[in-house]
């Protein structure tokens, strides 16, 4: 058995697996984001080794076997979040999150000081709000008393690893997410690291996705009932992990996810492809394998931000039942999902969501369908670049929560104009996670053969020729809305609290 652990935004979720690729067990537990101000998301590191001993715990409650029979635990963690830890590796302060956007600035001095033809030249990025880089000079500006105690940074997932074997690495696909990587070298940049004040001693061992890092630090084996002889494996980005997950192991193959964040994800097998910076370009969990991303802030966001102030009382699925009567288009309703700003392709940490052609004759399920396809719009932005650049994309594997539900595949297939494929599980970075321990036991030759053993397709979503036609027009009202709303979303910005 291996066991993958999804350490989200959310929630962390373990997942049991077998040799066959079955999922023996599964486990959540929740926590919450601490949002004190305005664009702030923190997240206390030890909640999330507090929430995994306990699902971990549980999980081996269950376990019939030896603990001896869990091979090897990998890992898949939310991306860009700066964990600081001083000289005794103690925690320094709230890890900041992805999408916490309080560092607009801190890019802006990225561009000055660097420029951007040279960040590209040497991460393949432009300076986002999400990424690391800006959050540490953040730090480094604002909580001086704590950067001058900081003697290592990691990630999410890096640190849970951490307590875990006691061991301290990143990973190259999430190294690679922090925009202090030469993608050339594939090493820590000096260069950037030099140009912006930042300590290049800050930075942690590199190490491959299916590499084996440690084993489990007895004191945790004897809290969680794992043995101290189960290999660790380092694990990495959730989206690599979702990629590889997904079965997105060779060049053609498209990811589409819906979770918090939503992305679609492309293979790429060299780093040097041009695409300027308008979509991320990272590291892949697979050997010598990179993907090309575009990411929409608030995709299952939106929606469980919907639920939650207008609708708290319903569940999920009795809620996303609803749009089920209403034909695409909801009634002429428009919903742009920028409710924490966008990534792609505006890159916009400040503009806001709209609802447009609200009427007297709308009801609550034309909103949730406006809001889900929104959302999908958004992913769509992404699609449209792929193949603008030339990609063809006429399959695409659909995971995350927005495979839940019947009418968003269809949606997902409408929208997007290609065949939508959904696995037998759509938890594909725990998936991902499980596979990279199950490949560094030694399990299998490869990746890909892993996937050959571990993935199965549920069902096909075909498109619908008049849906496609009529979201091809709704697609081109929504791509003006960002224009048409960003000066009047600045006014706005005084008021926001
Ligand atoms: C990717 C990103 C998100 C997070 C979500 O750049 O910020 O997809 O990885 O966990």
């Amino acid at each position: 058995h291996v066991i993958g652990i999804d350490l989200g935004t959310s929630a962390v979720k373990l997942l049991l697996m077998d040799r066959g690729g079955r999922i023996v067990q599964e486990v959540s537990k929740t926590y919450p984001l601490i949002q004190e101000s305005h664009g702030y998301s923190e997240q206390e590191p030890h909640v999330w080794v507090e929430q995994t001993v306990a699902g971990l715990s549980e999980m081996m409650n269950h376990f019939p076997g030896n603990a001896e029979n869990i091979e090897g635990i990998s890992f898949s963690g939310q991306m860009h979040g700066l964990v600081l830890l001083d000289d005794n590796n103690e925690v320094l302060r709230n890890a900041i999150l992805w999408n916490d956007t309080r560092t607009t600035a801190q890019c802006q001095e990225i561009y000055d000081v660097i420029g951007n033809e040279r960040l590209l030249e040497i991460t393949q990025n432009p300076a986002l709000e999400g990424f690391t880089l800006p959050k540490l000079m953040w730090v480094k500006e604002h909580e001086p008393n704590i950067y001058s105690k900081a003697k290592t940074f990691l990630l999410p997932k890096d640190y849970l690893r951490y307590k875990l074997t006691g061991e301290l690495h990143m990973d190259y696909s999430d190294a690679s997410g922090t925009l202090l990587l030469d993608i050339h070298t594939n090493n820590w940049s000096e260069d950037i690291c030099q140009a912006l004040g930042i300590d290049s001693n800050l930075c942690p061992p590199l190490i491959g996705s299916y590499e084996q890092t440690g084993t489990v630090l007895p004191e945790m084996a004897s809290i969680t009932g794992l043995s101290p002889s189960t290999r660790v494996f380092a694990g990495g980005a959730d989206n690599a992990c979702g990629a590889i997950g997904s079965g997105i192991l060779e060049e053609g193959k498209t990811l589409c996810s819906i979770g918090t964040s939503g992305v679609v994800l492309s293979y790429e097998s060299s780093h040097d492809k041009e695409f300027g910076g308008k979509v991320h370009y990272f590291n892949h969990g697979a050997p010598d394998a990179y993907y090309t991303m575009g990411v929409t802030l608030a995709a299952g966001y939106s929606l469980s931000w919907f639920k939650e102030v207008f609708a708290a009382e319903e569940s999920f699925q009795d809620l996303v039942a609803e749009v089920d009567s209403v034909q695409p288009g909801a009634n002429g309703l428009l919903f742009t999902p920028y409710i924490s700003g966008e990534r792609t392709p505006h890159a916009d940490a400040s503009i806001r969501a709209s609802f447009i052609g609200m009427d007297s004759s709308h009801q609550r399920k034309d909103f949730v369908r406006a809001v889900m396809e929104g959302i999908t719009f958004s992913l769509h932005e992404s699609i449209n670049l792929f193949r603008n650049s030339g990609k063809t994309i006429d399959t695409i594997v659909s995971t995350g929560g927005g495979t839940k539900n019947e009418h968003w595949l269809q949606m997902q297939a409408d929208i997007f104009n290609a065949d939508i494929v959904k696995l037998s599980s759509e938890q594909g970075p725990g998936v991902g996670a499980a596979m990279l321990a199950a490949y560094g036991c030694g399990w299998f030759d490869s990746l890909k053969q892993c996937a050959d053993e571990f993935l199965q397709i549920e069902k096909t979503y075909s498109p619908n020729e008049e849906n496609v036609q009529i979201y091809e027009e709704l697609f081109g009202i929504y791509q003006h809305v960002y224009e048409q709303t960003r000066e009047l979303n600045t006014q706005l910005l005084p008021y926001r609290k």
